[in-house]
């Protein structure tokens, strides 16, 4: 049986993001830059069966109990649903983030093969301001996705959204609007200091109570807290059953009930968003590690998670490798 991964705050582990590749067909400005980044050699990159292993090892021995594939953007992963159903075979609640573009094409594969839900990110709804914030003109892929998504059981389909000043804080109402009237969850991210380019400045960053009285011009909004320790606190639109989400990473930091432990597309663990230190389980495995060995790399790092991030301290320091890469 499983024994709990438990730091030495007291936090149990209880949620693995697993990226599966460090590569993106958008190009967001707040992401990376135009030209891309220098991508992973395929061979650093784990195989369907090394995460098949290590997501075994993580559910069977360590507790974990909810899977999320992220990216750079998962679905470019080739044969994601084969992939998919070797890992919901494990008995963990598995969901996806994705950016939506070829979603229309595989959400009823992915469902059938054992996905539960999908988060989609979604910026704005005016295709202009899509192709320009993405560098790609996609919107109409992204809304096609969704429907998919929503047709096919995925639910609750999630939409995310980043608010940039003076980007696409003029239309969060409207994004929340859509969402309400297609039947998605919408949620509100504050933006971190994880781009590639190292341009994060936190006057551009909305914060959660802009993003509040924002909504509140059109919306009349109830709070409802946060369900366990998931990163959005959710407010209930009065008279509807439909809720809003707000990730407020930096006003509101929720990292002292944090239970999540996060895998590189190339193996790496980390016991944070914002670790500095990673821990190299692909040399292990390719080392011919036994499980045990495997289990023991893995609680050790856990051993060493920090309290949190200190995103705007003087102390702050900046991971190495910037969101895309470490799959958010
Ligand atoms: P749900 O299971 O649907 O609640 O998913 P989620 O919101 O945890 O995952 P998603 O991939 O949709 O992430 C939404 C935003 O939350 C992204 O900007 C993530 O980087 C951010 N986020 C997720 N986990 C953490 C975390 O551990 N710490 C911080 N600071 N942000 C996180
Ligand atoms: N800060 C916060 N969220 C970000 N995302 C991408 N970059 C950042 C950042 N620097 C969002 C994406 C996606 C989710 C996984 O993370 O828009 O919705
Ligand atoms: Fe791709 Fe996500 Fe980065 Fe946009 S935010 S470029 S969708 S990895």
């Amino acid at each position: 049986a499983a024994r709990p991964l438990v730091d030495r705050y007291g936090r149990v582990h209880t949620d693995l993001r697993v990226s599966l590749t460090d590569r993106c067909n958008l190009r967001c400005t707040y992401c990376m830059p135009a030209e891309g980044l220098d991508w992973l050699p395929r061979a650093e990159v784990l195989s369907d069966d090394e995460v098949v292993r290590l997501v075994r090892i993580a559910v069977r021995r360590l507790g974990i109990t909810a899977v999320r594939l992220t990216g750079g953007e998962p679905l470019l992963r080739r044969g994601l649903p084969a992939l998919v159903g070797r890992i919901a075979a494990l008995g963990a609640e598995l969901s996806l983030t994705t950016n939506g573009i070829g979603l229309a094409r595989t959400a009823e594969a992915l469902r059938a093969a054992g996905l539960h839900r999908v988060n989609v990110s979604l910026d704005t709804l005016r295709p202009e301001r899509y192709a320009a914030l993405t560098r790609r003109d996609r919107l109409a892929d992204v809304l096609a996705g969704l429907a998919a998504a929503h047709a096919a059981g995925l639910a609750p389909v999630k939409v995310n959204a980043v608010p940039v000043r003076g980007v696409n804080d003029d239309e969060l109402a409207e994004l929340l609007g859509f969402a309400v009237r297609h039947g998605y969850r919408m949620r509100f991210i504050e933006s971190m200091p994880l781009d590639a380019q190292g341009a994060w400045d936190r006057e551009r960053m909305v914060t959660a109570d802009e993003i509040l009285a924002r909504l509140g011009e059109r919306f009349d909004l109830h709070p409802v807290g946060r369900s366990g320790n998931a990163p959005a606190e959710e407010w209930r639109i009065a008279g509807t059953d439909a809720v809003v989400g707000v990730i407020a990473s930096v006003t509101r930091p929720f990292c002292g009930g944090c239970d999540r432990v996060r895998l590189t597309a190339d193996g790496q663990l980390r016991n944070c968003l914002f670790a500095t230190e990673e821990s190299d389980l692909r040399a292990l495995l390719r080392d011919g590690a036994d499980d045990d060995r495997v289990e023991a790399a893995w609680r050790a790092t856990i051993a060493r998670k920090g309290p949190g991030h200190a995103i705007g301290g003087a102390d702050f320091v900046r991971p190495a490798r910037p969101m895309s890469a470490i799959g958010g």
